[in-house]
C-alpha cells in the first residue's frame, strides 16, 4: 500500500491510498471503474467503444476480469490500473510471462500528482508475492504523449511498433520492464539481502 498526501481543491491537503486489491468484488468499485471508463472512453484511440463494437460497457465487462490497483480517496476511486498475470505474446517474447497492464486511468482533476507513477510502483514493487513476475509490460500509441512519458520515466524500454496500426502516422507502441530480484522482493534483514545477492 502507498499513501499519498497530494493538494486537492482549494489547496486542502488531500489522502490518496494506493493498493493492490485483485479482482473487483465490491459492486460500488466495479461502478466506479465502469463510470471512469465510460467518462475518458473518448480519450483513447481508437475510443474504448469501439473496440467493443460500439459498447463502452462490454468492454468493461472484459475489462473487470483482471486483476485491478486502485488509488482511493475517502470512498471515491480516483485512479486505477487493471493488469493481467502470466500474459504472453509473440510481439513480447522476451518479456513474457509478464505481468501485462491492459488500462490505466487517472480522474482529470488529479493528474499530474503521481497518482500513476505510484500505482505502478505498487505493480513493480508490492504485489503479493505469488503474483510477482520478472517482466512488467504494457502498450500505448504514438501520440498519447502522458502515458509515454510516464513510461519511460518508470524505466520501461520500447519493444516493439506497430506502424499505423491506430491510424495514419498513430503507431502502437509496446513497452516492457525487466526488474531486477532486489525490485521484486524488498529483502526485510540483513540475512536475507545477503542470500538475494548471492543469487543474482
Ligand atoms: C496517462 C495518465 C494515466 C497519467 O496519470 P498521472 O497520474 O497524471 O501521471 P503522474 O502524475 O504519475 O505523471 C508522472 C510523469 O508522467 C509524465 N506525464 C504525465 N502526464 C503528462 C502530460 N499530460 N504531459 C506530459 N507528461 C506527462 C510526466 O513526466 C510526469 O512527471 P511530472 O509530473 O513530474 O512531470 C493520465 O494522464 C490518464 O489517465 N490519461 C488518460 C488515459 C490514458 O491515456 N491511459 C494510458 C493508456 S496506455
Amino acid at each position: 500500500m502507498i499513501v499519498l498526501r497530494i493538494r486537492g481543491q482549494f489547496s486542502r491537503e488531500e489522502r490518496v491510498v494506493i493498493e493492490y486489491v485483485g479482482r473487483l468484488k465490491g459492486e460500488v468499485y466495479r461502478e466506479r471503474v465502469k463510470s471512469l471508463l465510460v467518462e475518458y472512453d473518448k480519450e483513447f484511440v481508437p475510443p474504448l467503444s469501439v473496440r467493443a463494437g460500439g459498447d463502452v460497457l462490454r468492454y468493461c465487462e472484459s475489462l473487470l476480469k483482471d486483476r485491478f490497483i486502485l488509488a482511493v480517496k475517502g470512498d471515491d476511486v480516483v485512479g486505477f490500473l487493471s493488469f493481467r498475470h502470466g500474459y504472453a505474446s509473440e510481439l513480447l517474447e522476451r518479456y513474457s510471462p509478464s505481468n501485462y497492464v491492459t488500462m490505466v486511468i487517472v480522474e482529470r482533476g488529479y493528474r499530474r500528482r503521481g497518482i500513476a507513477t505510484a500505482m505502478y510502483s505498487e505493480l513493480l514493487h508490492n504485489l503479493p508475492k505469488k503474483l510477482r513476475l520478472p517482466y512488467v509490460t504494457v502498450r500505448t500509441w504514438s501520440t498519447n504523449y502522458a502515458s509515454v512519458k510516464l513510461l519511460e520515466k518508470l524505466g520501461f524500454r520500447r519493444v516493439a511498433v506497430v506502424e499505423d496500426e491506430r491510424g495514419r502516422g498513430i503507431h502502437t507502441l509496446y513497452y516492457g520492464i525487466e526488474l531486477r530480484r532486489s525490485h521484486r522482493e524488498k529483502p526485510k534483514t540483513r540475512v536475507e539481502s545477503l542470500k538475494m545477492r548471492r543469487v543474482q
